[in-house]
């Protein structure tokens, strides 16, 4: 009838990358510089809900993030644009069956929440642009598959891109000036490795410093290893890092995403003027990480050989990759060198991927 209602809610989960996005060719279409590569999490840890609900009565399109509403920005707002895009998606539908209702003509109402804390500095934008995008699809009955819904994700946030897919996922770079192959795909699946794990570190909670949009441009108009980086670096190791993950090689796959990290810092510190993201607790971590991949074994002497790696995005949280036999005796060596400052949310999210515990600054 006139005065139905359409919604759709969906829960999309956080991707942390291994192989860094820092670039974009185009900054309109949001293609990137160089492909990259990362895990999804699990959706019953980190991850966004949201619900979208359209109606013949809305008079405007709206949206409410973690309980408060935030203007949507028609022509150049993010998630405006992806609403645009699903609509003309949903359009070409109603065109063809003139019974279907015409839902692309209605305004959308959108709710939108992180089960983690928006302050705490964790990126939030790709399981949120990832979960509004599904959302939306799922609200239109589109049948377009998840690598198209990728692509549209990618206009919100790039890191979103991945998150459209579980697992193992690769945001292919593209070759198209107008980014029709820049979209994801499943590298494998979450079933793939089962005893992988994140731990999540939240060292400050303190909103980070240089946006990722203004400190991409940056660093590609300024650093000159950033270069070095795209042409010689990245492509060797998403060869090789897939093949670890195929091979379920965890040393291969630790010191490579080990690696990725501190060479995307590194051309941040190689930004004219230098960006920083991490702290004086984020590079403690680094040095107490190495400390535990140079560990012997007491009685044989034998190194233990590397079982956890660190990775940090735009701000001073470390993510930890580890083997769930590992988990225990990391999670005990961190907590006495940097003593989480609650000790309840340290037991809450473990032993699940991710766990997420505060370090005091
Ligand atoms: O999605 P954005 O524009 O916030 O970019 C995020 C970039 C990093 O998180 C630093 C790296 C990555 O690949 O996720």
């Amino acid at each position: 009838g006139a005065s139905a209602e359409y919604e759709a809610t969906v829960t999309s989960p956080v991707n942390i990358a291994v192989i860094k996005y820092w670039g974009k060719r185009n900054t309109d279409l949001i293609l990137p510089t160089n492909s990259s590569l990362s895990c999804t999490l699990s959706q019953d840890d980190l991850h966004t809900k949201t619900t979208v609900r359209c109606s013949p009565k809305y008079k405007q399109d709206r949206l409410w993030l973690n309980g408060f509403e935030e203007p949507v920005v028609p022509t150049h707002g993010r998630g405006y644009r992806c609403l645009q895009e699903l609509r003309q998606l949903r359009k070409v539908i109603e065109d063809e069956n003139p019974t279907e209702p015409k839902l692309s003509e209605y305004k959308v109402h959108i709710v939108s929440e992180n089960n983690f804390p928006t302050a705490a500095g964790l990126a939030s934008s790709a399981s949120g642009y990832a979960a509004l995008v599904q959302a939306l699809a799922n609200m239109y009955n589109l049948t377009c598959d998840q690598t198209e819904l990728s692509k549209i994700a990618r206009l919100g946030s790039g890191s979103a891109t991945r998150s459209v897919f579980g697992g193992f996922v690769e945001w292919k770079a593209g070759e198209d000036p107008l980014g029709s192959d820049s979209c994801a795909v499943c590298v494998a699946p979450e079933t793939h490795w089962p005893s992988l794990r994140a731990l999540v570190l939240v060292v400050s909670d303190a909103k980070k410093g240089t946006p990722s949009t203004s400190g991409m441009s940056a660093t590609v108009s300024t650093s000159t290893l950033f270069e070095q980086r795209i042409k010689y670096v990245v492509p060797e190791r998403l060869k090789d890092i897939k093949e670890a993950i195929l091979n379920k090689d965890f040393k291969t796959f630790a010191e490579i995403t080990m690696r990725d990290s501190n060479q995307f810092h590194a051309v941040c510190l190689d930004t004219y003027p230098p960006i920083t993201y991490m702290n004086n607790i984020s590079i403690g971590i680094i040095r107490l990480i190495h400390m535990f991949n140079s560990q012997v074994d007491p009685e044989t002497n034998a190194p233990l050989g590397v079982r956890a790696a660190y990775t940090f995005d735009a701000g001073p949280n470390a993510v930890i990759y580890t083997e769930e036999s590992n988990i225990k005796e990391l999670v005990s060596i961190i907590t006495h060198f940097f003593p989480p400052s609650q000790a309840t949310s340290l037991k809450s999210y473990l032993p699940s991927a991710p766990s997420l515990f505060d370090i005091p600054a």
